[in-house]
């Protein structure tokens, strides 16, 4: 065998309840993923030892070393497993921006997880995969499962969402930046411990001990505790298959944090609103603002106007759910 490409989606997050810092630094978090038509390609190659070259959307910015998260998945499938089938060089072709809150390295990492899984006919099965994944990182596992799925834990303990099969038509605004995942975090950790009126949280600081209601967005709030909640709405929305309801549904407890530290996309959502939206919000930890369409020609409309706007770097439409990563039939 030559190579094995493999497809994968980037994320969203269509809500993101965040609860107080834990101990090991992580956040305990509900939310509800959502794999959309934005796809990296990755090809694992037999090679005398480990290596990746990136090509493609913000290529410049991904580490091309052991800090790889492909190649930290690829250590964790030899690792797991016992696989000796010597080197493996990884090519990805990025269309998933990076640091953009879209999980492409977590997208990269699933990707490549699968891609060597064949590769070394190590014939793990998909629940043995996600095991894996879940070591990576917070998203790899979703990357893994893709359609829509609550990720409860750090996000990688997962349950696929029972809904009907409707297709959402989402327009993504690339912003002219990045942010790191780690800072929004403690962000969001600073904001809330203000608002409790405390010092900056830390670890089950003021923040985790009040118990009272210190977050203002999201399920987590309407339910006064400090705990992260799954949207009942949401939920209902998504079973429904109703876009609009949908749209009003979306939330994200990351996004005041996101907006402190990336005020310009105020701007983004309020266009993006203003154009006919049924629903805006920050994706992940940001800065890529999400925009769901009534229609795929409300969605062309939205991007075109969008880009007109000068809100944003980029625009790009995407579908959404989609499987998760998938391997490439050999063209013959
Ligand atoms: O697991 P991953 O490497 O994707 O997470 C990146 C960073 O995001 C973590 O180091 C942590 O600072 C933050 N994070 C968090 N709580 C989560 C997921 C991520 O605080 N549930």
């Amino acid at each position: 065998m030559t190579g094995v490409t493999v497809r994968v989606p980037a994320k969203l997050n269509l809500q993101l309840a965040v609860g107080p810092p834990r101990a090991d630094g992580y956040h305990d978090l509900v939310t509800v993923f959502h794999a959309v038509s934005l796809f990296d390609e990755i090809t694992a190659r037999p090679a005398e030892r480990d290596g990746v070259s990136v090509s493609g959307e913000g290529a410049a910015r991904v580490p091309e070393d052991g800090d790889n998260l492909a190649l930290r998945a690829v250590a964790a499938l030899r690792a797991a497993t016992g696989a000796d089938a010597g080197g493996v060089h990884i090519t990805i072709a990025k269309r998933i921006p990076v640091a953009a809150g879209l999980a492409g390295g977590s997208a990269d990492a699933a990707a490549a997880l699968v891609a060597c899984n064949e590769l070394w006919g190590t014939g793990l099965g998909q629940p043995q995969l996600l095991e894996i994944a879940a070591q990576v990182g917070s998203d790899v596992a979703f990357a893994v499962l893709g359609g829509t799925a609550v990720g409860r834990g750090r996000g990688e303990r997962l349950t696929p969402a029972l809904a009907p099969a409707t297709s959402y038509h989402w327009v993504l605004a690339f912003a002219d930046g990045q942010l790191s995942t780690p800072a929004v975090y403690a962000a969001l950790d600073q904001l809330r411990a203000a608002e409790a009126g405390g010092p900056a949280a830390e670890a089950g600081g003021p923040a985790a001990e009040s118990g009272g209601p210190a977050v203002t967005h999201g399920a987590a709030a309407e339910h006064g505790s400090a705990e992260p909640v799954l949207d009942a709405a949401l939920m209902s929305a998504l079973r429904s298959g109703d876009a609009r309801q949908l749209g009003r549904a979306l939330s994200n407890d990351l996004q005041p944090a996101a907006l402190s530290l990336f005020p310009a996309l105020r701007k983004t959502l309020a266009a993006g609103l203003e154009l006919g939206a049924l629903g805006a919000l920050v994706s992940g930890s940001g800065p890529t603002c999400l925009f769901l369409a009534a229609s795929a020609d409300r969605a062309l409309d939205l991007a075109a106007s969008l880009s007109g706007a000068g809100v944003c770097r980029s625009v790009a439409r995407a579908t959404g759910p989609v499987p998760g990563a998938a391997v490439v039939p050999a063209v013959r």
